[in-house]
């Protein structure tokens, strides 16, 4: 503590801004968006609906929820050009690499939807954003695999059309699985938005400065892609299969528990939840539901399933108050699907741009809105003099 500022290593007790989103109760674990809690949006609503009340902040009628998807619907198809841009990647390129590029490219397209202060454009850049990252998705997929990519198809649910332009081939007709788009969209909706985690505080940070909105959402793909954050889902999924039986898992328990060791246990704790992340509960019953509906079993869920018991009984994870997040989960569903690990953190990005994109429209509008400018505690030397260099 010196003088006005106190140093907070992880900047959870400084509110960084006003938001009427999303409301968090890290201590009983309640997330709410909008005043609606995330169970029962998730077993209620739709991602759109999900994507309409953060937007508007009302859950819409069924006239507005028509209107939203066929106003989404029309900006599904990107830019021929911007196909292109995907030529410039290597194949075994990230997906995230390719996500931060080519939405970020999506800035030098689109001059009719940059200029902030007209609400008009606003909305449309924002529509655009919402409706052209499941396109842009399923193309990093596509292109990591070396197949074609496949038009948006309107006629399909915002979250069948994914599934379709993802998994899809020209060569024959795709069956969208109404229980994996329904688990799916549930999935979007768990990730939609979260207060201001690192990543949204990215896009806030980046419009403050009335940068393109674009490229704000660009930046928040950059920030979602670390390990400590969303990459979290890839990095869990891999220590489940690197832990393989649970036989092993008091190895790994040691491990997470051992101050000398870097390793963590992916999937488990958070900045603000000290209680079970309300997400990580639904997510765990939608395992069972995908499995039945694919008919597929994978022995990682188990091994998840007796990690989870065995760290909650653990003195360690019960005293620091480490639970499972959002993430420790998730990989298990998407790789039934049929995702790569390397697309979890896109999958993740595609449904956070909906609350990105509320929470930019939120800070833009704000009539006290400045450039944001954190301050910081200086630890270097006091004022001195320059040295010539022959003399030092
Ligand atoms: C997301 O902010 C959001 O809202 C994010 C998110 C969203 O929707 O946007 O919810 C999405 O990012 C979820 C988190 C995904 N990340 C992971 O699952 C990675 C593994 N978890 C961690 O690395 C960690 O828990 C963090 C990064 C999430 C939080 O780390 P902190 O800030 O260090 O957590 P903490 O202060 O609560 O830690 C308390 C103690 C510390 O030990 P001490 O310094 O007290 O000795 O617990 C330890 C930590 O080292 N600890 C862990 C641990 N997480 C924290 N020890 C072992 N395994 C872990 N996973």
């Amino acid at each position: 503590q010196t003088g006005a500022f106190t140093y907070d290593p992880g900047f959870t007790s400084t509110a960084s801004c006003q938001s009427a989103l999303t409301y968090i109760d890290g201590d009983e674990g309640v997330l709410l968006h909008r005043g609606y809690p995330i169970g029962e949006l998730a077993e209620n609503s739709s991602f759109m609906e999900v994507a309409y009340l953060l937007l508007n902040g009302e859950l819409p009628s069924a006239d507005e929820l028509s209107g939203f998807n066929t106003t989404i619907t029309r900006h599904t198809m990107v830019h021929e050009q911007l196909a292109a841009f995907f030529r410039g990647f290597r194949r075994d390129a990230h997906p995230m690499a390719i996500m931060c590029g080519v939405v970020g490219a999506l800035s030098a397209f689109y001059h009719d939807s940059t200029d902030i202060h007209d609400p008009v454009q606003r909305t449309i850049a924002s529509h655009r954003l919402i409706a052209k990252i499941p396109t842009i998705a399923a193309m990093a997929y596509k292109y990591s695999v070396g197949q074609p990519f496949l038009y948006p198809d309107n006629s399909l649910s915002y979250t069948g059309n994914f599934l379709r332009m993802t998994f899809g081939v020209p060569a024959e007709p795709y069956e969208v699985n109404p229980a994996v788009a329904k688990a799916m969209d549930r999935i979007f909706i768990l990730h939609a938005d979260h207060e201001q985690n690192a990543s949204t505080s990215t896009v806030r940070l980046a419009g403050s400065s009335g940068a393109n909105p674009f490229a704000c959402i660009a930046a928040g793909i950059a920030c979602l892609w670390g390990p400590a954050h969303g990459g979290a889902n890839e990095a869990a999924l891999n220590m489940l299969r690197e832990i393989g039986t649970p036989e092993r898992i008091p190895e790994f328990i040691a491990r997470a528990k051992d101050k000398n060791d870097p390793f963590r246990l992916m999937g488990f704790g958070h900045r603000v939840y000290k209680n079970y992340d309300p997400r990580a509960t639904v997510m765990q019953k939608t395992v069972r539901e995908v499995f039945d509906a694919l008919k597929v079993n994978d022995p990682l869920f188990d091994t998840a399933l007796r990690l989870e018991e065995l760290a909650l009984s653990d003195d360690y994870f019960i005293e620091k108050k480490l639970f499972p997040n959002v993430d420790f989960y998730s990989g298990v569903i998407l790789s039934a699907i049929g995702f790569p690990t390397e697309m979890f953190t896109v999958l993740f990005a595609l449904a956070r741009t909906v609350g990105w994109v509320a929470q930019w429209n939120e800070m833009i509008t704000d009539p006290d809105q400045k450039i944001g400018r954190p301050r910081q505690l200086y630890t270097g030397p006091t004022q001195r003099s320059y040295v010539p260099v022959g003399q030092r």
